[in-house]
């Protein structure tokens, strides 16, 4: 009884809090909007990988100051990080999440640096892009021994290269790998290299950077063998940046405490916080965190991930075949690519230039990236985000456009 009427009371609670927020909202944003029209601020669209555009309900719902120790945050921290577990179809007590302050990179060196001991451990790095090199780099600044596979960006990861490595090494005590590969757009087998990890040595744990992946494909942590899933707010759930989040295997995670390197990225002492009192240890980014809770509601309320990967494939899909017929050519082999990002070659005609492009883009409120790999000239579109059809259809007229005005002829030519 006293259990219904709490619950009734939160109800209440949230009701008045949402007629507060919307009462406030119709005040001010209209005059948000006229501001922002009148300095010619118009929303563009982010063909980006993160950040990327959200949707207007996410951007509204941060027009509420809370305090980090009101009950109501406390429930959001709390909801968002059983939806997380949820996501990955496990149960607490199997797997934890935990969240901590900061971009996707705080998220993979707290992982990073709280799992591995600071004495006897050897990290195997496998690189196939610019986020397996920035492991590498984590691992310098905090004395990890680490050994690497190393892959050009256009190449996939095999699980028998895998396991060659740790019969060649067999005192590997960790093992960590990219999910999606960001700089390229290509997908890695994680469920094959966890199989061959965890074959060769059981004990061995198995950390996966899911930053562009996790929302959009289905990654079961229990049923692969994964100990640690790493991603952030800001990607497919569609939040906004500012924490990141660690699923990590329970008995695991006990095992870790006083790894760290460091105060702030001490997941263990974060997930000890949270468990404790519900709070983060620190101030907690306290409008991302209920932007973030808007945005999963809204995943969760749309089809959840099934609903997520078909929109962003389509979008991907649709691109891809647009693209092709302007003539532009794709860097990975489309047996993995995904459908987060794509990399474009850039054409080798002497009046394009991608810096113009992109400005000429820009100039009409569409924002795509530049290229990251390390030999390749290209650039990337991203198909994530509030992006839909006609803004992919909207995109690629307008690069058609550009191609017109520097007198580039189609199909783009490469030499
Ligand atoms: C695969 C991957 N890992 C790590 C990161 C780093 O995240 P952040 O830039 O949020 O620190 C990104 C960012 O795009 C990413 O795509």
């Amino acid at each position: 009884m006293l259990f219904i009427q709490g619950i009734n009371k939160l109800i209440k609670q949230e009701k008045a809090e949402t007629t507060k927020v919307a009462e406030c909202t119709k005040k001010t944003e209209p005059k948000v909007q006229e501001e922002c029209e009148n300095a010619g601020q118009i929303q563009p669209k982010l063909f980006t990988p993160g950040p990327l555009l959200t949707s207007k309900t996410v951007k509204r719902s941060m027009n509420y100051d809370y305090g980090s120790r009101d009950p109501q945050f406390i429930k959001v921290v709390k909801d968002i990080r059983n939806d997380i577990l949820s996501i990955c179809e496990v149960q607490k007590g199997e797997y934890e999440c935990v969240l901590i302050q900061g971009s996707g990179t705080y998220g993979i060196e707290a992982a990073l640096t709280t799992a591995i001991p600071k004495t006897n451990h050897k990290l195997l790095i496998i690189a196939n892009g610019a986020y397996g090199i920035r492991q590498q780099k984590i691992a310098q600044y905090n004395n990890i021994n680490y050994i690497t596979i190393d892959y050009d960006d256009n190449q996939v990861v095999v699980a028998e290269d895998v396991a060659k490595k740790l019969q060649e090494n067999p005192d590997v005590t960790h093992v960590s790998m990219i999910h999606s590969e960001t700089t390229s757009g290509l997908i890695n087998p994680i469920e094959e290299v966890a199989k061959v990890v965890k074959a060769f040595n059981q004990n061995i744990i198995f950390l996966v950077d899911a930053m562009s992946s996790f929302g959009a494909y289905r990654i079961n942590p229990k049923e692969a063998g994964i100990d640690y899933v790493v991603a952030s707010s800001n990607k497919n759930l569609q939040g906004i940046p500012g924490f990141s989040f660690a699923v990590v295997k329970t008995d695991v995670l006990l095992a870790t405490k006083g790894n760290a390197r460091s105060l702030v990225l001490d997941l263990y002492d974060q997930w000890q916080g949270l468990e404790s009192n519900g709070q983060f240890r620190f101030t907690p980014p306290t409008h991302v965190l209920k932007a973030t809770k808007v945005a999963i509601d809204e995943y969760l309320a749309l089809g959840g991930l099934p609903a997520r990967f078909k929109r962003y494939n389509n979008n991907q899909k649709l691109l891809v075949q647009k693209m092709t017929e302007l003539g532009f050519k794709l860097y990975i082999d489309q047996a993995f690519q995904g459908c987060i990002i794509t990399t474009f070659l850039t054409p080798t005609h002497p009046s394009f230039k991608f810096e113009e492009m992109y400005n000429f883009l820009a100039s009409q409120g569409l924002v795509i990236y530049p290229g990251k790999l390390t030999k390749a000239d290209s650039f990337r579109i991203g198909s994530i985000g509030e992006i839909y059809e006609e803004d992919i259809l909207t995109l690629v007229k307008a690069i058609q456009e550009y191609l017109k005005s520097k007198g580039v002829s189609l199909p783009v030519s490469y030499n």
